[in-house]
C-alpha cells in the first residue's frame, strides 16, 4: 500500500503540475468524493463494499486535463477509467472487481458541450453530454433532424457511440457509429488526435470497438439525419391470454422486414408483452402498413400518437409523451441493482419454446424485462467489418434486463441465476459459433482478460472479445498494439494487444 500511496502523490502533483485545478480531483475522504462517485454510479451492484473504489476521480472540463490525467496515470503507474454516462452494465466505468486494482476515474460529465449545424446536418458533441441532451439539442435547432441512438434519455454519448448505439432509427439509419464523421481522441500518450492525424484505423476502432480500450474520445461529430416533422407512436400491450406469445411468434418475421421508417420493439414485462412504434410519418399510412403486414396485433387509428420526433424520443425514453421535451435534460435516473445479457436471434424462435420460456421463466416474480430490437433495413447493408460491430444479418437482439431494488445476496442471487438460467435454455435457439452479444451490453459471464507478462492475453481475451466483435477482434487488437502496445488502458474486458507473431 505504500507503493500504491506514494504512486497516487505522485499523480495528484503531477496533474497540478499540469495545470488540473485541485477543486476538479478528489480523492477518498474529500469532499463531495462519494457524491461525485455516486453521480453516475448506474450499477449498485458496483458500489457495494469489496468492489474496488477509484483512488481519484478526476471531473475534467477541458480536453486539457483528459490529456494530463493520462499523462500523469501513464507516468506515475495510475491506470484511468474514463466515465461518460456511467450506464456500464458491469461498472467497467467507475469500479473494478479486481481488489488490488490502481486505477482513477476520469469523470467526463462536465465535458458536454454540443453544437449543432443544422444548415450542414452536423453537430459536435462532447462525451459527457447525454443522448437526451444530444436530442434535446437537435429539436431545438430543427424539427426535421434526428439522430440515431439509444433509447434511454441518460446514456452517455461517450460510451454509446464507443460501443456502437443501437435504437430507434436504427432500422432506417444505422447505429450511432455509422454516424460518426470525426472525432477527437486523446490517446495514450496523451495526444489530442482528430480524425486525419489519427488515422483510419484507430477511427474505425473507436467506432463500436468498446469504450476504454484505444484512448479517450472527447468530442464526436456526428452527421445529423431527416426526419419527417411529424412522426407516429403507439404502445399496444397484450397479456398471455391476448395472444401474446402468437403474436411474438408472427412479430420475429415480420418485424426486420418491415419498411426502414418503421420500428417495432416489443418489451416482455410484468407477464405482458408491449409492442411499442415509432413510424417515420403519419398515422394513416402507419395504419395501412400494420393491416398489411400484421393484422393480428389490431392496431387501429386509436392507436396512434402523432407528434416531432424529439417528442417521440420522450416517448421511448419515459412512454410519457405529454412530458415536456425539458425531461430529456435531466441527467438523473433511478438507481437500481442490475444484471444485464444480451444475444441476437436468426430462426424465428419457435412457439413451443416461447410457451416454454414463458410458463419457466417469465411467469416468475424475478423475471427480468425482456427487450425484443428488430434488424433488416439498412442495418442488414452495411458490411459486418464496417465498423467493429459485426451483427448485422440477425433478425433481432433479445435482451434481458434485470433490475430490483433490494440489497442483499440472496436477491442478488435469484437474480442472476434467472437470467443465467433463461440465456442457457435459449441456447439452441439463438445465435452460435460464437454466440453474439453487443459489446455495449457488457456481460462479465463471457469472460474476463487475464495477463500475459505486461500485458492483457490476446488468446485469452479472444474467448469474449469473438462474442462481441467475431472476425473483427483480431483487427481491433492491430489496432491496440499501434497505439496502446503498453495496454495501458486495460479493464477486465479492454481488447488485448495483437502479439506480434500473429
Ligand atoms: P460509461 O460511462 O459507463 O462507459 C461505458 C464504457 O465506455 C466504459 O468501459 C467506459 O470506460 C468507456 N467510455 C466511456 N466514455 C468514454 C470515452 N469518452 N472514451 C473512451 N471510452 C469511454 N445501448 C444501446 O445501444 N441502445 C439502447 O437503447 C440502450 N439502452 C440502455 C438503457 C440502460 C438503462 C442502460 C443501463 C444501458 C443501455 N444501453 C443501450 C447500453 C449503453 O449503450 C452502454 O452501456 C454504453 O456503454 C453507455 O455509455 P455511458 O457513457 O453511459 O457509460
Amino acid at each position: 500500500r505504500a507503493s500504491v500511496s506514494s504512486d497516487v502523490d505522485a499523480f495528484l502533483g503531477c496533474l497540478i503540475s499540469k495545470a488540473v485545478p485541485c477543486n476538479l480531483v478528489k480523492t477518498p475522504g474529500t469532499n463531495s468524493y462519494s457524491e461525485l462517485l455516486m453521480s453516475t454510479a448506474r450499477n449498485l451492484r458496483y458500489v457495494l463494499p469489496g468492489i474496488t473504489r477509484p483512488l481519484a476521480i478526476v471531473a475534467a472540463t477541458e480536453p486539457a486535463h483528459v490529456q494530463a490525467t493520462v499523462v500523469c496515470g501513464r507516468r506515475h503507474s495510475v491506470r484511468i477509467r474514463t466515465r461518460s454516462g456511467g450506464h456500464d452494465y458491469e461498472g467497467l466505468s467507475y469500479a473494478s472487481i479486481h481488489p488490488d486494482e490502481h486505477f482513477a476515474v476520469l469523470d467526463l460529465g462536465k465535458l458536454r458541450a454540443i453544437h449543432i449545424d443544422a444548415a450542414r446536418s452536423e453537430a459536435w458533441v462532447e462525451s459527457g453530454a447525454t443522448v437526451g441532451e444530444l436530442y434535446y439539442a437537435i429539436g431545438a435547432a430543427n424539427q426535421t433532424l434526428g439522430f440515431p441512438a439509444g433509447n434511454c434519455h441518460t446514456l452517455g454519448v461517450g460510451g454509446h457511440l464507443s460501443g456502437g448505439g443501437f435504437g430507434p432509427l436504427s432500422r432506417k439509419y444505422g447505429l450511432s457509429a455509422d454516424n460518426v464523421l470525426d472525432a477527437v481522441v486523446v490517446d495514450a500518450e496523451g495526444r489530442l488526435l482528430n480524425r486525419s492525424t489519427m488515422g483510419e484505423d484507430l477511427f474505425w476502432a473507436i467506432r463500436g470497438g468498446g469504450g476504454e480500450s484505444f484512448g479517450v474520445v472527447v468530442s464526436w461529430k456526428v452527421r445529423l439525419v431527416p426526419v419527417p416533422e411529424t412522426v407516429t407512436v403507439f404502445s399496444i400491450r397484450r397479456s398471455r391470454n391476448q395472444s401474446a406469445v402468437e403474436l411474438i411468434t408472427k412479430w420475429q418475421e415480420i418485424s426486420p422486414e418491415l419498411p426502414r421508417d418503421l420500428y417495432l420493439r416489443v418489451l416482455v414485462q410484468n407477464q405482458q408483452a408491449d409492442f411499442i412504434a415509432l413510424f417515420l410519418g403519419r398515422c394513416v399510412q402507419l395504419v395501412n402498413t400494420m393491416q398489411k403486414t400484421f393484422r393480428a396485433l389490431g392496431m387501429t387509428q386509436q392507436d396512434c400518437q402523432e407528434m416531432s420526433w424529439v417528442k417521440s424520443a420522450v416517448f421511448l425514453s419515459f412512454n410519457k409523451p405529454n412530458s415536456p421535451t425539458e425531461v430529456l435534460l435531466n441527467r438523473t435516473n433511478e438507481d437500481y441493482f442490475a444484471k444485464f445479457k444480451s444475444d441476437h436471434v436468426q430462426e424465428p424462435i419457435p412457439k413451443k419454446a416461447w410457451e416454454s420460456i414463458w410458463d419457466k421463466w417469465l411467469v416468475k416474480p424475478e423475471a427480468a424485462l425482456l427487450q425484443l430490437d428488430p434488424y433488416g433495413g439498412f442495418m442488414r447493408t452495411i458490411s459486418p467489418s464496417a465498423t467493429p460491430f459485426p451483427h448485422r444479418n440477425y433478425k433481432y437482439q433479445l435482451n434481458f434486463f434485470s433490475f430490483w431494488f433490494e440489497n442483499g445476496t440472496e436477491a442478488l442471487e435469484k437474480r442472476l441465476s434467472w437470467v443465467r438460467g433463461v440465456y442457457e435454455d435459449l441456447t439452441p435457439h439463438v445465435s452460435k459459433n460464437p454466440r453474439a452479444v453487443y459489446v455495449n451490453y457488457r456481460d462479465l459471464d463471457l469472460g474476463t482478460n487475464e495477463l500475459d507478462g505486461n500485458v492483457t492475453s490476446y488468446e485469452k481475451a479472444r474467448v469474449w472479445g469473438e462474442k462481441y466483435f467475431k472476425g473483427n477482434f483480431k483487427r481491433l487488437a492491430a489496432v491496440k498494439s499501434k497505439w496502446d502496445p503498453e495496454d495501458f488502458f486495460r479493464t477486465e474486458q479492454s481488447v488485448a494487444p495483437l502479439p506480434a507473431a500473429k
